[in-house]
């Protein structure tokens, strides 16, 4: 009878370590924590998106929101309107609701190293959507897909050398650049310059932001008129959105776009395709935003525990208005 006693009590002391060393197990802080909690289970992702600032910015935000819903997820999203404030606030919402995963596109670079060390500690993987952070511990974003702005900005100068291939003199660039200490901004100009710099005949004699905004493009270029007029050689524009305020401008100045000032723009949107078919803008390197697809696949595969790629590039390609026309009604975005 005391033996009977005995061991009914052994067994029920294993059972109770056994659930005491599973319940530790769940309550682990690093960010693999949800990772293994099955790919095809329906997650929460919150997205924490830059804002609308431009059409490469409405097709992107379509993209990813669709791709979450249609895949089954709950999405939990936020607009950043363009300011790092809200980004963060967001994030820290998304952490405070225990999503699955955040995704996220930085507005700017930096300042993001303490509200991604929180979701880390609270076991929420991070991707980065479209825009990288500089931050030096990577282990505080699992994977990154987008594109690589300094090539996008080394296709646009490679364009303009070919381009000026045969002329002789100085070249006068007047260059919109995008949102202050974003990404794009940032690896656009560096690429960009990167390979003008072995061909100085090419100078950049006006730069500002027009914070990748229609509005602001032509605002700015209105100053650069004002100030340079027929100087004006080129426009090297870090969005296609810019450069479609931009040609506005020059029109109203009494020039014409694309003949009396070559434009450069970013992106590839339909805006930037249709100026191309009308004779107003020269070329566009695009930046693809349809990535919403992709993006989800990744996210199912690391919380399903599977091994994914840290960077994941897009592929793009360069538009010149001479295929603009033809092309035109197949844009997606
Ligand atoms: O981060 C991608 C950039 O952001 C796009 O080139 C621009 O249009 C957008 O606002």
């Amino acid at each position: 009878m005391q033996n009977m006693f005995k061991s009914r009590l052994l067994v029920l002391l294993i059972v109770a370590v056994m659930m005491l060393l599973s319940a530790c197990g769940s309550s682990s802080s690093s960010s693999e924590a949800k990772a293994g909690s099955g790919g095809s289970d329906k997650l929460t992702i919150g997205f924490s998106q830059v804002g609308a600032e431009s059409e490469w910015r409405t097709a992107n935000t379509e993209s990813v929101k669709s791709a979450i819903t249609g895949a089954g997820h709950e999405l939990k999203f936020s607009d950043a309107q363009q300011k790092q404030e809200n980004q963060l606030k967001a994030i820290r919402d998304f952490i405070a609701q225990d999503v699955d995963a955040i995704v996220f596109s930085p507005v700017v670079e930096t300042g993001f190293e303490t509200v991604l060390q929180e979701a880390k500690t609270a076991g929420i993987p991070v991707f980065l959507a479209d825009r990288a952070v500089d931050i030096e511990d990577d282990s505080l974003w699992t994977a990154f897909i987008g594109s690589d702005f300094v090539e996008e900005g080394r296709k646009a100068a490679n364009w303009l050398v070919e381009e000026y291939k045969d002329h002789e003199g100085d070249v006068n660039i007047a260059e919109l650049q995008g949102t202050v200490g974003s990404a794009p901004a940032i690896d656009r100009k560096e690429g960009f310059e990167e390979v003008l710099a072995d061909h100085p005949k090419f100078k950049i004699i006006k730069t500002q932001t027009g914070d990748f905004t229609r509005s602001k493009g032509k605002e700015v270029m209105e100053a650069f008129l004002k100030d340079e007029g027929e100087n004006i050689d080129v426009l090297f524009s870090h969005n296609d959105d810019m450069a479609i305020g931009a040609i506005q401008a020059i029109e109203e100045y009494g020039l014409k776009p694309a003949e009396d000032i070559k434009i450069i723009g970013v992106d590839g949107v339909k805006g930037a395709f249709e100026a191309m078919a009308d004779g107003k803008m020269n070329v566009t390197v695009e930046c693809n935003p349809l990535f919403g697809e992709q993006l989800v696949e990744i996210i199912e595969s690391h919380l399903a525990g599977e091994e994914v790629e840290k960077r994941i590039a897009v592929e793009e390609s360069v538009y010149t208005m001479d295929q603009a026309a033809e092309l035109l009604p197949d844009r997606k975005y």
